[in-house]
């Protein structure tokens, strides 16, 4: 008899759910006594004991359902350490509520900051297994994570669809991509959508060097430019300053962001019509691509074989189109973002995109 518990932690994306089932599914067709517990709203549901017992029939139908049947929250790492409001050790009760159901094995399935409360958790003695979770791809030890190829699609769809008004109008447009503090989503979006300038964290840009290249397409006879900008994006000024001045800056942000202010610092420089467009959450909604529906679902069965053989403490990931295992430890703590000297920016430089820089 095996029994499992699961959660799903942070921002949501698409193929949660496959994953899930693939876990499922792969222990429920191994033919041994399994109990699987789903733990509601990601890390609250273990400090608080919510949960609910899921069955074959939880997991049928799911394969395509964007979100998470289970629900899920964001709580920073930093405040898990720190008791509650009434004075609850949080995580003396998330051990508690697991030695309660007697888990043989907790499922997190979650992105940066799940992994660091997931380590914690193996340090604390419980057996955990992780999948990894984000449309921004920036978990480390896996070349890829489920959601962002799903996300791609989305944004790539909003780009196409802003090239007909751009063009028409003659305008220039900011698409604002998700990310956080990386560019993979942005990157990848923007070359899919054919954008002209792509401006993502990991290279600062120059906003005149921006101007220069919406300038010189403009001459060239293009009648509108298309830029896709990473939420994180960041000047080479506001690069120089500390966290804290920059963190200081952002909070005058309507959103978050420096697209609004792009917009205004290349209107007033060129003389130009610019609109900016942000996708947002719809990045994150809908039901997942059928590459992750694939990807998130083999995960999911390398998940319930780990589990099976009774190996724990690691992440399931993908490296060099293998699915391997991860150390844990390995993971925590630590962001994958793009190398601006990797092959794949060398070759947008070549196409003729600009990075402001
Ligand atoms: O981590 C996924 C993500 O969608 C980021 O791309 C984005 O910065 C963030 O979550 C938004 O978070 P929230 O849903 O809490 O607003």
């Amino acid at each position: 008899m095996k029994r499992i518990g699961m959660l799903t932690s942070g921002g949501d994306c698409q193929a949660l759910n496959a994953a899930m089932r693939g876990v499922a599914k792969t222990l429920f067709n191994a033919k041994e006594d399994v109990e699987i517990y789903g733990f509601l709203d990601g890390y609250k549901g273990l400090i608080y004991g919510k949960f609910r017992m899921l069955t074959g029939s939880d997991f049928s139908g799911i394969l395509t359902k964007g979100g998470t049947i289970l629900g899920s929250s964001r709580m920073p790492f930093k405040l898990m350490r720190e008791p509650d409001e009434n004075g609850l050790n949080k995580v003396e009760a998330m051990k508690q509520n697991y030695h309660k159901l007697q888990l043989d094995c907790l499922v997190i399935l979650g992105g940066n900051g799940t992994h660091k409360t997931a380590n914690l958790l193996k340090e604390e003695g419980l057996n955990i297994i992780t999948l990894p979770k984000t449309i921004d791809n920036d978990l480390w030890g896996t070349d890829m994570t489920f959601g962002f190829q799903s996300a791609v699609n989305i944004a790539t769809e909003a780009i196409d669809n802003i090239h007909t008004t751009a063009a028409s109008h003659g305008r220039v447009f900011i698409i604002e991509v998700m990310g956080h503090k990386v560019g993979f989503l942005t990157l990848n979006a923007g070359m899919a959508g054919g954008a002209d300038v792509i401006l993502i964290p990991e290279i600062p840009y120059d906003i005149n060097k921006v101007i220069d290249a919406i300038k010189e397409r403009h001459d060239r006879g293009s009648r509108f430019t298309i830029l896709a900008v990473a939420e994180g994006a960041i000047s080479k000024e506001d690069a120089k300053l500390s966290k804290k001045e920059y963190k200081k800056k952002l909070e005058n942000y309507t959103y978050p962001s420096v697209s609004y202010e792009i917009a205004d610092q290349i209107a007033k420089k060129s003389g130009m019509e610019v609109r900016v467009t942000v996708p947002g959450h719809t990045q994150r909604g809908g039901t997942p691509c059928p590459y992750d529906r694939v990807f998130a679902s083999r995960l999911g069965s390398e998940a319930g074989k780990l589990i099976l053989k009774g190996e724990y403490g690691f992440m399931v990931g993908y490296k060099n189109r293998e699915i391997v295992k991860v150390p844990l430890e390995e993971v925590a703590g630590k962001l994958k973002m793009v190398d601006p000297g990797s092959s794949i920016v060398k070759e947008a430089k070549m196409l003729g995109i600009s990075f402001g820089d």
